[in-house]
């Protein structure tokens, strides 16, 4: 490799760490993506043959050709699909996006196992290892995807699960690694290519059963993971056809994703494997288990009017939105409301919680669609501590986010998960349609607060219904 392309290949690195770091914050992250995009242009552009020739300074050759009309086609696929998605379609999108990245690494790796294999200078244990590395988790990375955007579909979304799974699961693995250890010795044997079919789809197949017990709500961070597996297939197909771009955008997708999926299990106080093999989510979350008194104590429910009139007549108010102001599509009549409100001097700010939601940022995305200033919305450790000040926190569809249990009850599933403290503002209104649990499955101690009153309703609808009336008054 020349020392120019060694060059380029390290201003591609920076460009993508420089994109990864303008992610991190909404101003930003549009910014961010076309920062890496360059970067991958760049890195496409100086592919280089054994021979030293580049793309930029060759005839288009038939390989070219297919580079040319591979990421063309990737352009176009990925431009429609951008424009066309929903915005509480974002996590399907990333789970598809990071499935056919594994699953063309798995395939890169096969071919060059094979290629090398029957070639003339052979295949050494390093070279059959990394390429057998990047089949295994290419493809399970491929079908945990497709089982992952199935999930978040609403398909099968409860974890599927059945007695001695982790023991059956654990078997198929060890095939598949006994498989990857015959293939090492024997690359060029004739039952090679029986025994690396087998082990593909083994592999396919241990994606599907790695992510079928796991919970719906889960699948972010199970994306997240077999986000950092692709990662590091890419980077072990980088190894092997000597190509430097790609081990390093290999390596920082491995990093990244393995940091998201640490950081959304610290949020939620749960180590990972109990996201991986917990069935967390299989005891009914979001389902009808809350009731409506616990040991004696019931909840106060509170009409449109009156809770207009106590946000009209606050001087500072928190708006902590939650999964259920994703699903009501409430966002807009959110920003409406906070503007209604600063109009009367009232100071809003919003709680954002980290795993609020169903996805990462999910609340600043919709908020930053509907157009919430930045400075309004403030972290939960910044928040917390400003919480006894607070004249009306107004929780829209939130639940396990701002669950005292968390604090209070030793027993409870997600004891220790750090919550937004909604229960220590003055006067605090949920807003939701049921007394139905939230994606843990228990019930809310916030809701039986002495200061705590539910406005039952559609979050869009209620919220509707209070601006109305606040602009009335
Ligand atoms: P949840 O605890 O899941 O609660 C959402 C609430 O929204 C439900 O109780 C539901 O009650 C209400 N709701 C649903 N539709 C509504 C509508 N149309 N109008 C009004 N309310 C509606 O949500 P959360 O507080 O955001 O917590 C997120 C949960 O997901 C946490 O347990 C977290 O650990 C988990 N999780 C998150 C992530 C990420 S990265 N965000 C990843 C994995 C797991 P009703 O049915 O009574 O309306």
């Amino acid at each position: 490799m020349s020392s120019t392309i060694a060059l380029i290949i390290i201003g591609v690195a920076v460009l993508f760490i420089i994109g990864i770091k303008l992610l991190a914050s909404p101003k930003t992250a549009r910014l961010g993506n076309l920062v890496a995009a360059a970067g991958m242009l760049v890195a496409l552009l100086t592919l280089h043959q054994p021979a030293g020739e580049y793309v930029w300074s060759q005839g288009w050759t038939l390989n070219y050709t297919l580079i040319a009309i591979g990421t063309l086609i990737g352009l176009v696929i990925g431009a429609i699909g951008a424009y066309s998605v929903k915005m509480t379609a974002m996590p399907q999108m990333v789970a598809l996006f990071n499935g056919v990245g594994g699953g063309a690494a798995a395939l890169v790796a096969s071919l060059e196992f094979f290629k090398r294999a029957h070639g003339l200078e052979g295949l050494t244990p390093f070279f059959a290892v990394t390429m057998l590395f990047a089949t295994l988790i290419g493809s399970l990375s491929f079908s945990g995807s497709a089982i992952a955007y199935l999930k978040l579909e609403g398909k099968f979304e409860r974890p599927m699960t059945f007695p001695g799974q982790n023991i059956f699961n654990g078997l198929i693995l060890l095939v598949i690694l006994g498989l990857c250890g015959y293939l090492t010795i024997n690359s060029s044997a004739s039952q090679a290519t029986t025994a690396f079919g087998v082990m593909f789809l083994l592999a396919l197949f241990f994606g599907i059963a790695m992510v079928m017990p796991i919970g719906g709500a889960d699948m972010p961070v199970v994306i997240s993971l077999l986000n950092s597996f692709t990662g590091l297939a890419v980077a072990a197909d980088g190894f092997t056809i000597n190509n430097l771009s790609m081990i390093v955008a290999g390596t920082l997708v491995g990093s990244s994703g393995t940091l998201l999926t640490l950081l959304m299990c610290k949020a939620m106080n749960r180590p990972v494997t109990n996201v991986l093999f917990g069935a967390f989510g299989s005891s009914g979350g979001g389902g009808k288990a809350g009731a409506s008194d616990l040991g004696g104590k019931t909840v106060k429910p509170i009409q449109a009017d009156e809770a207009a009139l106590l946000l009209g007549y606050a001087q500072q108010v928190v708006i902590v939105p939650g999964y259920g102001m994703a699903v009501a599509q409430a966002q807009h009549q959110v920003r409406e409301l906070s503007d209604e409100l600063g109009k009367r001097g009232v100071e809003v700010r919003f709680a954002i919680h980290p795993v609020a939601g169903r996805m990462p940022g999910h609340m600043n995305v919709l908020l930053a669609e509907a157009n919430v200033p930045y400075d309004q919305l403030c972290e939960m450790e910044a928040i917390n501590p400003t919480m006894d000040r607070v004249d009306v926190c107004l929780v829209i569809g939130a639940n396990d986010v701002v669950n005292p249990a968390a604090r209070e009850d030793k027993s409870s599933p997600i004891y220790g998960m750090p919550i937004i403290e909604a229960d220590r503002a003055k006067t605090v209104i949920v807003m939701k349609r049921s007394m139905a649990a939230g994606f843990a499955g228990i019930e809310n101690l916030l809701f039986y607060k002495d200061n705590t009153r539910m406005l039952f309703g559609d979050a869009k609808a209620s919220l509707q219904t209070l601006i109305t009336q606040l602009k009335a008054s």
